[in-house]
C-alpha cells in the first residue's frame, strides 16, 4: 500500500459513494509501469496516444467488458460507452473513468480491481476512448490537439490488428 500511495498525488474516489479508493487492492503486477506511474501522478493516460497498445486494450475489453457493454461499447445490459452521454459526468475525464472501472458503480457494474491490474485498466480505457463515435468536439477527455486530430470510430472500419499479430505495446 505505501509505495502506491506515495505515487498517487491525486485523490481517487468511488463513483457512487465518493469514498476514497484503496489502490492497494489492485494486483501487485502492473502497478509500476511507466503508464501507471504517470497516471497516478497526473491523471494522464499515455496509452490514449499510443496506437500500438490498442490490440491489448481491445482484447481486454472483449473479455472483461463487452458482455455487458457490447462488442464496441455500443451498450447492451450496461450503458453505451462510445457516445457523448455519461450517467456519471466524471467519466468525461480519464481520472473519473478509471475510478468507475476500479471501484465500480451500481448494480452489475462491480469493481474491476479483482479482474484487471492497474496497467490493464489504462489499456482498456484507451480502447474505450478509441471507439468513441460522436462529435470529437464533445470529447472533452481529449486535449484540444487530440480532439482536432481525432477520427470518430466506425466499427465497420475497425482495422485494429488481433493481439496475436501485434502483441507488443511499445513506448512512444
Ligand atoms: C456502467 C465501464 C464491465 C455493467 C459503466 C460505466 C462505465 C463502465 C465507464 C459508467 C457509464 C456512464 O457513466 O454512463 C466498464 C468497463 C468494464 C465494465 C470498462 C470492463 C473493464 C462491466 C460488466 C458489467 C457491467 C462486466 C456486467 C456484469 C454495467 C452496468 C452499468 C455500468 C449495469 C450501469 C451502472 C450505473 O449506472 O451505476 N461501466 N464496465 N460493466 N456497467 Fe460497466
Ligand atoms: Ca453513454
Amino acid at each position: 500500500g505505501f509505495a502506491l500511495a506515495a505515487q498517487a498525488t491525486l485523490n481517487f474516489t468511488n463513483t457512487v459513494t465518493g469514498q476514497p479508493l484503496d489502490l492497494s487492492d489492485a494486483p501487485t503486477e502492473g502497478r509500476d509501469t511507466e503508464a501507471v506511474k504517470k497516471f497516478l501522478a497526473t491523471g494522464v493516460n499515455i496509452y490514449v496516444e499510443n496506437p500500438t497498445c490498442l490490440p491489448k486494450g481491445k482484447d481486454l475489453f472483449l473479455s472483461m467488458c463487452s458482455g455487458c457493454h457490447g462488442h464496441y461499447g455500443e451498450g447492451k445490459i450496461g450503458p453505451g460507452l462510445n457516445d457523448s452521454y455519461w450517467t456519471y459526468p466524471k467519466n468525461m475525464t480519464d481520472q473519473g473513468l478509471f475510478e468507475t472501472i476500479f471501484g465500480g458503480a451500481q448494480g452489475q457494474m462491480g469493481p474491476m480491481y479483482g479482474a484487471l491490474n492497474l496497467d490493464e485498466m489504462l489499456l482498456v480505457m484507451a480502447w474505450v476512448r478509441h471507439v468513441y463515435k460522436d462529435d470529437p468536439n464533445d470529447a472533452v477527455w481529449l486535449t484540444p490537439a487530440q480532439r482536432a486530430a481525432f477520427k470518430r470510430f466506425n466499427d465497420k472500419e475497425d482495422q485494429t490488428p488481433d493481439l496475436d499479430k501485434a502483441p507488443v505495446c511499445k513506448a512512444t
